[in-house]
């Protein structure tokens, strides 16, 4: 019960920047002096005002002393005065010199102990309360620095950057139960939001009071019935709207497993934020609105119901729990018919994105907004037909409630024997340049050596920290952050693999088998030059087809060396990217090896990487 237990706003305001794709382009616009090119934005430490010791330590240019300003009882002034005989001129001179003052060791201690303030305790001192607290503000506000999670924690390291004063004894490996990272998607409106408030305020991780407020604020709004969305749902944009833009992030716990949700918008605009989320999940769990016009709004041509499930399968979900929603809605009354023609209409559908259905699909009904069959099963009052489907294993679903069926499933291939593998998700600066990804294979440990791909640079790792602890070691499944040892921020990106050896591959061609799921408006077929945008795990670069070897239509006749390929095609074809991208085969890390192509704001198609250029000697 992690994250809600002190302040349930903030923390998910905190965490949801971190999901925004455009977290790692901070840019200076309030304090440019704190803006280091290359080493992004460091946070001044506040430091209270000493008045001439302070001045001791700045530069002539910036500040002159003057006899009406010292502080007579103030010991480095006491200190400089003996220094110079006695002589107030020369001591003032000499406290208006600050270079030649470190030259002598009795004021070098003075500042030391703490006497004076560094050059940012002073460009803050010089402000006034008023102005360090608007500077704060501004900070977070302008510059992100909200972007260091809740996770992020609070450590100091030496000058250069380069020692924790975390014990390493005190280091430990982490909550031993499993973690897994499930995201929340499907058409607009679905109730992805209100479904993940849900499972926190049941799961005790918001408590009433903040309910009873998010209840006042939706009816002041007028839109009385997203108080629950208004727990994921936190900034303005997001409640004005009743829709989701960004991933938020929030995580419960169950007696034998810890869950990360991450809520993804469904509104076809935020398609790239939503392609973020699902890169890291283990279960997609697919919200279908069973309310009567809207179940059906989804799967037509536009509706994301499609695209979702498409971008779930190729992004890398082992399992897809299909929920169908608002079974209490007027229009549902929780029929069986109605969920039974959703789930028929959903079968071969899903079947088409790839899923194998009989053991990667589950199907439930339930109720977000009520709750019924989030944690408890539905009364039998409500729902009659409920215990014996599940109880027969109808749909594949043999859990009474949504929560049970998330600790039934088994994620497969988590190898922690095998090379380290993190796809990095973003990064940020704190005295040092901290990475965040899930750990796919491998174990991170502190003080082991990673390799960046595709840049080939080596850094020792700091420290790890998992659940917003530091461990001192973190196993597949695991959200990390990792400090790495004299990285800048340009040097670890989004998209980026951090590795142990043999690291992955970086390469700037692929042989893939790819899906043409759709087409862009006005493009019929695709030929030799097309050009999209290719996304594997998080990372994002221009590509061209360059030859397409084969196709094979839907009635499974084949071309070989075809001059182009059309809607609902499966087409093998060398794709070129514009700068290298860290993948492997999927055969060999199916996380690494699985992509989408994406163009005019529609994925157009899916695809696994066969085949790489030989390695060079
Ligand atoms: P986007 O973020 O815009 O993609 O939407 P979303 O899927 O997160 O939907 P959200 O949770 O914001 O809910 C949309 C509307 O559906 C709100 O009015 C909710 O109250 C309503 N809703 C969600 N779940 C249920 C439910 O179980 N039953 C009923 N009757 N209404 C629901
Ligand atoms: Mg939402």
């Amino acid at each position: 019960m992690s994250l809600l237990s002190h302040n349930t706003e903030n923390s998910f305001q905190e965490t949801k920047s971190i999901m925004n794709p455009n977290a790692g382009e901070w840019k200076p616009s309030v304090n440019a002096a704190a803006w280091t090119p290359g080493q992004g934005f460091q946070v001044p430490t506040p430091a209270p005002a000493p008045a001439p010791a302070a001045a001791a330590t700045q530069t002539p240019e910036h500040q002159e002393s003057t006899m009406s300003d010292i502080d007579e009882n103030d010991p480095l002034w006491q200190a400089v005065l003996k220094i110079a005989e006695g002589d107030r001129e020369k001591a003032l001179t000499m406290i208006n010199d600050p270079d030649s003052l470190a030259n002598y060791p009795e004021v070098e201690a003075i500042l030391a102990a703490g006497v004076g303030g560094g050059d940012d305790a002073m460009d803050i001192a010089e402000c006034g309360d008023d102005a360090t607290d608007q500077f704060a503000k501004d900070v977070d506000d302008k510059l992100k620095i909200d972007d260091v999670p809740t996770s992020a924690p609070d450590y100091d390291d030496d000058d250069n950057g380069d020692t924790l004063e975390i014990d390493p004894s005190t280091l430990k490996e982490g909550d031993p139960r499993e973690h897994m990272n499930l995201v929340f998607i499907g058409h607009v409106d679905a109730g992805k939001s209100t479904l993940s408030g849900s499972i926190l305020y049941i799961t005790e991780n918001v408590d009433k009071r903040t309910i009873e407020r998010y209840e006042k604020e939706a009816k002041e709004r007028n839109r009385e019935s997203w108080f629950l969305a208004f727990i994921m749902d936190t900034n303005e944009e997001e409640r004005a709207k009743g829709k989701t833009v960004e991933v938020g992030k929030a995580h419960f716990e169950t007696v034998d497993k810890r869950y990360t949700i991450l809520d993804a918008p469904g509104h076809k605009n935020y398609v790239p934020n939503m392609i973020m989320g699902a890169s890291q999940a283990d279960i997609g769990v697919l919200v279908i609105s069973a309310r009567k016009g809207e179940f059906e709004t989804g799967f037509d041509r536009g509706g994301q119901t499609r695209e979702h499930a498409l971008l779930a399968k190729t992004l890398g979900v082992s399992h897809l729990v299909v929920v169908v929603n608002k079974m209490d809605d007027p229009t549902v009354q929780w029929s069986k018919q109605r969920y039974d023609e959703c789930v028929t209409k959903l079968r071969p559908f899903l079947k088409q994105c790839g899923f194998t259905i009989k053991k990667e699909v589950k199907f439930i009904p339930i109720s977000g907004l009520s709750g019924a069959n989030v944690k408890d099963e539905v009364d039998p009052a409500v729902c009659s037909w409920w215990k014996q489907s599940w109880t027969s294993g109808e749909n594949n679903t043999n859990q009474p409630s949504l929560l049970r069926l998330f600790d039934s499933l088994e994620i497969q291939g988590r190898d922690p024997t095998a090379p380290l593998r993190i796809p990095v998700l973003d990064r940020y600066t704190d005295r040092g340049t901290i990475a965040m990804g899930k750990v796919e294979s491998g174990i991170v440990r502190p003080g082991i050596t990673v390799t960046v791909m595709p840049t080939r640079s080596e850094y020792k790792v700091d420290a790890v920290w998992a659940n917003e602890d530091p461990v001192a070691g973190a196993r597949p499944g695991e959200n990390v952050l990792i400090k790495l040892n004299g990285a800048g921020t340009e040097d670890v990106r989004k998209g980026y693999v951090l590795c142990t050896d043999p690291p992955c591959r970086a390469v700037d061609k692929i042989i893939a088998k790819i899906y043409l799921s759709d087409m862009p408006e006005n493009t019929k077929i695709m030929t030799a030059g097309f050009q999209a945008v290719f996304h594997a795990h998080c990372c994002e670069e221009e590509c061209t087809i360059v030859k397409i070897f084969e196709t094979t239509n839907k009635k499974g006749q084949v071309v070989k060396n075809a001059r182009f390929a059309s809607i609902e095609m499966q087409c093998i074809c060398m794709i070129e990217v514009a700068r290298s991208v860290p993948v492997e085969k999927y055969d060999d890390y199916p996380f690494l090896g699985r992509f989408t192509l994406r163009t005019e704001g529609k994925t157009i198609a899916i695809g696994i990487i066969t085949k790489l250029p030989p390695k060079k000697a």
